[in-house]
């Protein structure tokens, strides 16, 4: 008994909270005042740092991209109130020069009337080199299924069958000619198919090019440019004849609805949604540098999306070489058009999201607990001993 009452006591000495006796205590209005009103900034205090502690955040890290043999998804939508479609090739070329055959793609070019009301949604089958005109200037009239037909190519280059069947194999034979088909009238496959008649009714029509195309993820370029495209000695070349010469004024103002590199996540801005570009002549090319940013999110519930930020830098080029303070014409070549020149970045974004500690969230709640009653307590004493300073004044006034 005795001897427990001693280890006690020993123990007691540990105590840091020596307790005073309650009958030393005064307790006063202002304490109580005082209680109350740090109890209440406790609670608000508490109440925010809980909704901390419950919200996540992304943390964002910046890494070397190893990662490899990939694919890279552009979405585009873009407006040219200017340029009918069928005067309108969508190319994709990259600097590793592959065969573009294996693209998978999707986009549609959509006839505009000059009111800007959609007509009529067509595939753009330019792209990859598959050159076949838009559907809706041959297929009304097919070409001849009359299996004996073979038409001339009026000089130009056949194609491997040895004839121009249609007016487009006339065209292509022409191109590689390196000619231009200036008077489709004077072809009979392109009086045919009633060529001039639907270019005249379309002449004064925009389009709309919107869709993904599935690109390797190297350096390239796309481009919207006029006539049809194709590869002759390892050139890209486009007949732009019937854009400068069809008696109307084609230009290449665009209006960028959007355009991304991968799927859409919240919080990723695309620098060229909604950008416009106005252009006042035909012969102008308008380039948009764009470096491409791999962008990785990885969520808490386990999900992750692989996509890409851009940035973006532009420039416009007039082509007729007038803007000189020379005076000499210093054309340096180039393609009326629209231009997207697309670097990869080797770095790589890692966005993760990530939830608060909760030692943190326990060490935040010691915090505020203690801090304010300190506080209070030191606001307390130095109200207690105000008070007392200023009874002893009052009394020895009263003495005196
Ligand atoms: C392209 O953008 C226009 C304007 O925002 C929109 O009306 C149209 O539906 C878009 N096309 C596609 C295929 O998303």
């Amino acid at each position: 008994m005795v001897k427990r009452g001693s280890v006690l006591s020993k123990f007691q000495n540990f105590d840091a909270y020596a307790k005073t006796l309650d009958d030393f205590r005064i307790k006063t209005y202002y304490g109580a005042a005082l209680t109350i009103i740090s109890t209440l900034i406790i609670l608000v205090l508490l109440w925010s740092e809980f909704n901390e502690y419950r919200s996540t955040e992304i943390k964002p890290e910046l890494v070397v991209d190893t990662s490899r043999k990939e694919k890279l998804t552009i979405n585009i939508n873009i407006t040219f109130p200017r340029v009918p479609c069928y005067l309108l090739s969508v190319d994709v070329m990259d600097i590793a020069g592959e065969s573009q055959n294996d693209l998978t793609h999707d986009v549609y070019k959509t006839r505009i009337d000059s009111m800007g009301n959609k007509i009529l949604i067509e595939k753009a089958t330019e792209i990859g080199n598959k050159t076949k005109e838009p559907k809706n200037i041959v297929s009304e009239t097919a070409p001849s299924t009359n299996e004996t037909y073979c038409g001339s190519c009026y000089g130009g280059d056949p194609p491997e069958s040895g004839c121009c069947n249609t007016c487009e194999e006339v065209q292509e034979s022409y191109i590689r000619k390196g000619w231009s088909l200036n008077n489709p009238n004077d072809i009979e496959q392109c009086v045919k198919e009633g060529w001039s008649k639907k270019a005249s009714e379309q002449a004064k029509e925009g389009c709309n090019v919107a869709g993904s195309v599935m690109v390797n993820k190297v350096a390239g370029n796309f481009h919207l440019a006029p006539g049809k495209s194709y590869q002759q000695n390892n050139f890209h070349v486009h007949d732009i004849q019937p854009f400068l010469s069809d008696g109307t004024n084609h230009d290449f103002t665009h209006i960028i609805h959007h355009l991304s590199f991968g799927p859409m996540v919240e919080g990723v801005a695309n620098p060229l949604d909604g950008v416009s570009q106005a252009v006042s002549s035909g012969l102008h090319m308008y380039t948009y540098f764009v470096k491409v940013v791999s962008t990785q999110f990885h969520f808490l519930n386990e999900t992750s999306i692989y996509t890409n930020q851009y940035s973006v830098t532009q420039f416009g080029r007039d082509l007729t070489g007038k803007d000189n303070h020379d005076g000499h014409s210093h054309n340096q070549g180039g393609l009326p058009g629209v231009f997207f020149n697309y670097e990869i970045s080797p770095m790589l974004i890692i966005n993760r999201e990530e939830s608060k500690s909760l030692t943190h969230f326990l060490t935040g709640v010691c915090a505020i607990v203690g801090g304010i009653f300190t506080v209070a307590g030191i606001l307390d004493g130095f109200i207690y001993n105000a008070e007392k300073t200023f009874k002893k004044k009052v009394e020895l006034g009263k003495h005196l």
